[in-house]
């Protein structure tokens, strides 16, 4: 049975997935939103981790006003060099700049599980995906939630993972003496994180271990490299177990709005062999400092934080 929350605005808000993901319509993302209509797409994302809208008819100005009345919004991204003239906040995802930048053709800069930046001491709180240039098939999103996945972990499993610090660190993407190489290594990206950060609006808890950003390093504070690796992996596993899933079919003017404190991504790598250009435009909100079950905070080891404005 398909559950619609319709709000007393007219926002439909139909859920999409077992654990994760909602849709919303009956809003036009072009409109100065009033307060009322901020804060109901503010408790669905809350509640669904990632709300999708479809249709819009905006532009990179709209996006960034869009988020703005979620909270500041940062650079593109700590090592983007070429965002869209005269939009510093707007991160292309645009298969057409990979072979370049990256040296291999691919539709996405990142086809690995992960959430946004975790580098940083302050990770993204949330990001914001427009979709423009889509091939006619393949190239989806799949998100799925870390609370969930804390939440049904054995309580032995809670226990420790409540207590450990995960390393995390900026992979190199990209092709060697390239600008983009030279940029992630002057600006080395390193902290570590609780592996369980409690969420400052909602006081849930999710299984914060964004294997994207954890795999380099296999480090766990108090592990040796062997044990990391296998506690990372059973983390891991655990956090992006299919039923926490949802799985996202992009249409230009789709619009996806991800909660980076709950969640993980994974941009699929199905279409890169089909030839078709993939193109869409981020934008992030300021995160805070994640902090762990015990309020102990997360620790900057190379990098400066990520503030917006
Ligand atoms: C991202 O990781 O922010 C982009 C996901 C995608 O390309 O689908």
């Amino acid at each position: 049975m398909t559950t619609i929350t319709e709000s007393a605005l007219g926002l439909d808000v139909v859920p999409l997935a077992g654990y994760i993901g909602a849709k919303i319509t009956g809003v036009d993302l072009r409109d100065d939103l009033d307060d009322a209509t901020v804060a109901e797409i503010r408790a669905a994302l809350n509640k669904y981790k990632v709300v999708f809208f479809r249709d819009q008819q905006i532009g990179h100005a709209e996006q960034v006003a869009f988020a703005r009345r979620f909270g500041r919004v940062t650079p593109a991204h700590p090592h983007e060099e070429n965002p869209p003239e005269g939009f510093p906040e707007i991160l292309p995802i645009d298969s057409r700049r990979y072979e370049t930048n990256l040296g291999r053709k691919r539709t996405s800069y990142d086809h690995s599980w992960h959430t946004d930046v975790t580098a940083l001491v302050n990770p993204p709180a949330a990001s914001i995906l427009r979709a423009d240039i889509l091939p006619p098939y393949g190239g989806d999103t799949a998100w799925t939630n870390l609370v969930a996945a804390y939440e049904n972990l054995p309580q032995e499993l809670r226990d420790l993972a409540d207590r450990i610090d995960i390393r995390h660190q900026f992979q190199a993407r990209a092709a060697e003496g390239s600008q983009r190489d030279r940029k992630i290594r002057e600006a080395n990206l390193v902290a570590y994180h609780p592996a369980v950060r409690v969420h400052p609006e909602t006081g849930e808890r999710a299984l914060f271990v964004s294997p994207g950003f954890t795999r380099g390093a296999r480090e766990i504070r108090g592990f040796s490299p062997d044990q990391s690796e296998r506690i990372l992996k059973l983390l891991w596993s655990e956090a992006t177990r299919t039923e926490y899933t949802v799985r996202f079919r992009w249409k230009p003017g789709s619009v996806a709005f991800w909660d980076n404190r709950a969640t993980a991504h994974l941009a699929i790598a199905d279409a890169a062999h089909l030839g078709h250009d993939r193109v869409l435009y981020r934008v992030t909100l300021e995160g805070d400092v994640p902090r762990g079950v015990d309020g102990r905070e997360s620790e900057l080891v190379s990098g400066e934080p990520f503030h917006g404005a």
